[in-house]
């Protein structure tokens, strides 16, 4: 697939696109690529005329700590594989390209309505990351739309919101979880697992069903949902960071009258941190409220 590194390529070649009225899409990924992001470049070609994906590990979405260093960078492979999917142009900058002064000196952006719980409690500084290269990227493709995996829920309400807030002009869409045969989650941080705890990853999945037909059930005790979630896995030997049923729409905990609910986990098993999620219906209760 042709290739970009460099700001000045990327926007020659997206104003003539534009200029010829084209509908741009775009897929935003750190690369090391699996069945998932492909599934994510698939759908952006079936909406948009163009399709351009980025490959950027991040720095600034990493805590300290965290994997940026080992983070896997597979370029070649993940070339051919957008190539395969569609992808029309590839954009694969360096880090000084996007952060110029360094990582620290530089504008940021804040979701703090979405920030502060779940994932963002656990990882501080992780989505005004992620928020600011989206920011980023969004304003050096212009695209009309961009499509985002639903595994990272809070992340895709997180880009939502953000689009909203600043008057963004793209469409951001939420692409369903693609899994394995045995229900785990595609990641990248998979790789991670030794093969007794890939045995056993499949029980994040399965745990979160577990709770989301008790939902659905009309089980009520959401704290006691949780509760046991976070003990079967730690039984296994996860160790949870949170299991949580929320609203779907806010990621707050849900008012009594809600029916729409989602139920996420996030586990370290090993070195991998594995996050996941369900949606639950569940059915309304006449009279219910707050
Ligand atoms: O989901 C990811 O791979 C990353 O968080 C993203 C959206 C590409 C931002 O760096």
């Amino acid at each position: 697939v042709r290739s970009v590194q460099s700001i000045a390529d990327l926007r020659t070649q997206i104003a003539n696109w534009r200029r010829a009225g084209l509908r741009i899409g775009l897929v935003p990924t750190m690369g090391n690529l699996h069945a998932g992001h492909i599934a994510l470049a698939e759908r952006a070609r079936e909406l948009a005329d163009r399709v351009v994906a980025t490959i950027f590990v991040n720095p600034t979405q990493f805590v300290a700590g965290e994997d940026y260093a080992q983070y896997p960078r597979t370029l070649d492979k993940d070339s051919r594989w957008f190539e395969q999917a569609g992808v029309d142009l590839l954009f694969a900058p360096p880090a000084e390209a996007i952060y110029p002064e360094g990582p620290a000196m530089q504008t940021k952006v804040d979701v703090a309505a979405l920030d502060g719980r779940l994932c963002g409690a656990f990882r501080p500084g992780h989505f005004p990351g992620v928020a600011t290269v989206i920011t980023k990227l969004f304003n050096l493709v212009q695209p009309d739309l961009a499509v985002f995996g639903e595994k990272d829920y809070q992340q895709l309400l997180v880009i939502k919101r953000l689009v909203r807030d600043l008057f963004i002009p793209v469409e951001v869409i939420g692409h369903p979880t693609v899994r394995e045969a045995d229900g785990l989650a595609m990641s990248s941080r998979n790789a991670y697992l030794s093969a007794d705890e890939r045995e056993i990853a499949p029980q994040l999945y399965a745990s979160l069903q577990r709770a989301a037909q008790a939902l659905a059930a009309g089980d009520v005790d959401l704290a006691a949902i949780g509760a046991a979630g976070r003990e079967y896995l730690t039984r296994l030997g996860f160790k949870p960071d949170y299991f949580s049923v929320c609203s779907a729409d806010s990621l707050e905990p849900p008012r009594a009258d809600e029916t729409d609910l989602i139920v996420l986990a996030a586990a370290w098993l090993g070195r991998a941190r594995l996050i996941d999620n369900v949606r639950a219906e569940r059915p309304s209760r006449p009279g219910a409220s707050r």
